[in-house]
């Protein structure tokens, strides 16, 4: 089983990378494959709300987005790590992240989804809420950890200081292990991934036209 973590942050080896290196290092730990994936400091286009992704199953931006996209079917889990800016995730990540959800998010049902947020100082739980609406909406399994998802640093030095922050890392490293070995043990004794009604959309009241 194998897990993508990937790094939002402008800062290959920031203190993101060192969050999720922690994470990364206790799921291997525990038999669970771990790649680290940067998505660079150039720029992310946003989503252009077009559904090109809709009808033929990626985004019409081919950059890193679909890169992975074409990768989805081997891994088992998403963690994704972000720095947090003015209170929330930095621009980059979601931009990247509602590419990625919009066009690839049906084949993530039932994989593991889960964020880990650094901070200097504030803003980490509301950046960890924002995160998280991603992998709910897509029918993720979101395993917890012993607190909410967080490091607080301005260097990876920092980082390395915050031993509450990194321990919750290696928690959620181990609770992500132990759920992905919940599902394959599932699966091998024929518990099914729930089958999907047919989608019911409204605008609140009327069905959309
Ligand atoms: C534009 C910008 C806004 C930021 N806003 C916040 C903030 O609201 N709260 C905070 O604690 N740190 C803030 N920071 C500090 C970053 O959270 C911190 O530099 C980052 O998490 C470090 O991780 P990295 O090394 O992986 O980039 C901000 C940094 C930048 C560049």
């Amino acid at each position: 089983m194998k897990v993508l973590l990937v790094n939002g942050s402008p800062h290959e080896n920031g203190c993101v990378h060192t969050s999720l290196k922690e994470v990364a290092d206790t799921l291997e730990e525990n038999g669970i494959s771990a790649e680290i994936h940067w998505i660079g400091k150039g720029d992310i286009a946003g989503c252009r709300g077009c559904g090109y992704c809709k009808s033929k199953g990626k985004c019409v931006i081919d950059d890193d987005v679909n890169s992975i996209g074409a990768r989805v079917d081997e891994f088992d889990g998403f963690i994704f790590g972000a720095p947090v800016y003015y209170s929330g995730p930095a621009g980059q990540i979601t931009t990247w992240m509602d590419r990625f959800f919009y066009s690839y998010g049906g084949k993530l049902a039932g994989k593991v989804g889960a964020c880990v947020v650094n901070a200097r100082r504030g803003g980490n739980t509301a950046s960890f809420e924002r995160l998280n609406q991603y992998f709910l909406i897509t029918s993720m399994v979101v395993p917890g950890s012993q607190y909410w998802n967080q490091t607080h640093g301005l260097t990876p030095e920092d980082v390395m200081k915050d031993k509450e922050g990194l321990q919750t890392m290696r928690t959620l490293g181990r609770n992500t292990a132990w759920i992905l070995k919940c599902i394959e043990a599932g699966k091998k004794s024929g518990v099914e991934f729930p089958a999907k009604e047919p989608k019911i959309s409204t605008n609140f009241i009327m069905p959309k036209e």
